[in-house]
């Protein structure tokens, strides 16, 4: 009796363990849905979508009423999780005091607890409040404080670097930040002076748009790895070593901090290594540079870290993630990601931390700062209640059967995507699947036609919605022509909200892609009607179908390359 038991746990197990790719294990959720919302239209009301994106929306995805997609919104991953019952729960424990309410109490435990020891430390010498912890209503208002006190204490400092970028950086890199300085001094009028340079692996849109609004220039430098497409290495999030020694020994005045975005989501949501974050540390060490992460998906990257680099393949994610935050100097966060709720931010600073050595009283006036914007900074920008629910997110967050089945998700759906014969960054990141629409269009249309926001387009009158990451959103306009992202990015991305799809859900969005690819010669470029020149433009902008060329037909092209 006992043998039989004994042989089906053995087949059952097997069974579950018989893929070696996360993405093809076919496991239950670790979690069941509590509550379910009904939608409010039908993927059958193709017309009525075409209509609104037109008449509405102006082609914009980020018009689009999000009532009337019936199918996957996949437009961001940012803020749009479903809450667990444990923080619906926790909502009813937050107390509303105007000051020093409970919540900041349990978050502070909290961010200690999950980033690892000191980090919800306080430093009685500053305003009585948290040294370390500043909270926002969202990551862009917590890197828009940074930035706002830091371009002001580097002025204040009035350092004199030389006027010229070293010629020992070398032309590419040289003629990268020299064509950066063009396009910023246009924009500007001028640029003030000094001029400080912040690299990162790559940075997000709105950090990139919070640098360049403090007239500072933001680098990337991707890895090698990255830029070659190297489908095998699992790391391409990672920042070129090299690449930064350079710049460090030729500019270090200019450098005010180095920062990784972690995972890359601007490189296609692909992690960082832990030798690669180490070897961060060591060169900026070397250089007296303070060190920052941009930690949005800090989770997803320790998964990948556990996955991916076998010293660490025996240690938890909640090890990991402490490991991870040991060599940075503070980061800032959205909470919408892997803080796992729909609204917040902060910025955490480390008491101890060269940052904090270099700029003594940069906590004072972030405080102000705070103040003046958001609130009270045992608050900042969200209610009492937030906070608690922000607490259990980041609790729950670094479980291992949440990210093994999140991440497992994404990858599935990447993987059907590949089999569908569509192009797609591998592999897979941790929170999005990113379609190479240069790949997809294989060279067959006029670059400048923006395919990525038609695509997302006529995907949204299939019934889904993703967004355009590529040209249009990276790229910008100077009156006369085009200047393309550097280095060149051309994807649309299909992030995947947290806990709220099934992986049918997703299979559907698959289905609709392969639609488009099989006839993508009957895919419009498109005109910008509105709001080329603008910076952040493709949140604002309005475009209208081109026609097709003359002789335009579908040849059902089932394979791309
Ligand atoms: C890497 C990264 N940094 C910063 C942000 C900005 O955060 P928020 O949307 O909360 O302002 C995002 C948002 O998507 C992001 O992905």
């Amino acid at each position: 009796m006992s043998d039989a038991v004994d042989f089906f746990i053995s087949k059952f197990r097997k069974n579950i363990q018989k893929q070696e790719k996360w993405g093809r294990c076919y496991r239950p959720r670790p979690y069941r849905n509590a509550v379910v919302r009904f939608r409010n239209c039908s993927i059958d009301d193709f017309e009525e979508r075409r209509d609104i994106l037109i008449n509405e929306a102006g082609l914009n995805a980020f018009l689009f009423r999000a009532d009337k997609i019936p199918g996957c919104d996949l437009l961001s991953d940012s803020g749009t999780t479903t809450m667990t019952m444990e923080q619906w729960a926790s909502l009813f424990m937050g107390d509303e005091a105007y000051g020093s309410n409970e919540g900041y109490f349990e978050l502070k435990r909290q961010v200690e607890e999950t980033f690892g020891p000191g980090w919800g430390d306080v430093d009685t010498s500053v305003g009585g409040a948290s040294d370390s912890l500043f909270i926002f209503h969202q990551g862009r208002a917590a890197e828009n404080a940074f930035f706002s006190v830091l371009s002001r204490k580097l002025r204040e400092e009035g350092s004199s670097y030389p006027p010229e970028i070293s010629n020992k950086l070398g032309p590419e890199l040289k003629n990268r930040i020299k064509s950066k300085i063009t396009t910023l001094s246009e924009r500007f009028g001028s640029l003030r002076e000094p001029i400080c340079i912040i690299p990162s692996n790559s940075f997000f849109d709105t950090t990139q748009g919070n640098i360049e609004d403090k007239r500072m220039i933001p680098v990337n430098l991707p890895c090698r790895e990255h830029l070659d497409n190297r489908e095998d290495f699992p790391f391409r999030g990672n920042m070129d070593i090299e690449e930064l020694e350079k710049l460090l020994s030729c500019e270090r005045e200019r450098i005010p901090l180095v920062y990784l975005t972690i995972t890359n989501n601007t490189g296609g949501g692909q992690p960082v290594s832990l030798e690669n974050i180490k070897k961060i540390r060591e060169l900026t060490r070397k250089f007296a540079v303070p060190f920052f992460f941009d930690a949005c998906r800090f989770a997803e990257n320790a998964w990948f870290i556990q996955r991916g680099e076998k010293e660490y393949s025996g240690k938890s994610i909640k090890w990991i993630v402490h490991e991870m935050f040991r060599y940075v100097d503070g980061f800032h966060i959205s909470l919408k990601k892997d803080g796992l709720v729909n609204m917040g931010g902060a910025l955490v600073i480390r008491k101890e931390g060269d940052f904090k050595r270099r700029f003594p009283d940069f906590s004072c006036d972030l405080i102000d700062h705070q103040i003046m914007t958001e609130g009270h900074p045992t608050y900042g920008g969200l209610s009492g209640r937030d906070l608690m629910a922000v607490s259990r997110g980041l609790e729950t967050i670094t479980r291992q059967d949440y990210l093994d089945a999140r991440i497992g998700q994404v990858e599935k759906f990447g993987e059907k995507l590949v089999e569908g014969g569509i192009p797609i960054i591998r592999p897979t990141g941790g929170h999005a699947v990113y379609i190479d629409m240069d790949r997809f269009f294989d060279g067959e249309k006029n670059k400048a036609d923006f395919m990525g926001i038609s695509f997302t387009a006529l995907l949204l009158i299939g019934g889904h919605r993703v967004c355009e990451l590529g040209t249009y959103a990276f790229g910008s306009y100077n009156g006369k022509r085009e200047i393309p992202p550097d280095p060149r990015i051309n994807y649309v991305r299909a992030a995947v909200p947290r806990l709220a799809y099934e992986d049918q859900d997703l299979f559907s969005v698959v289905e609709a892609i392969k639609v488009l690819a099989d006839h993508r010669e009957m895919i419009p470029g498109v005109n910008v009607e509105y709001g080329r020149e603008m910076s952040l433009r493709h949140f604002k902008s309005r475009f209208s179908f081109l026609p097709l060329a003359k002789g335009a037909k579908s040849r059902k092209n089932k394979v791309l390359r």
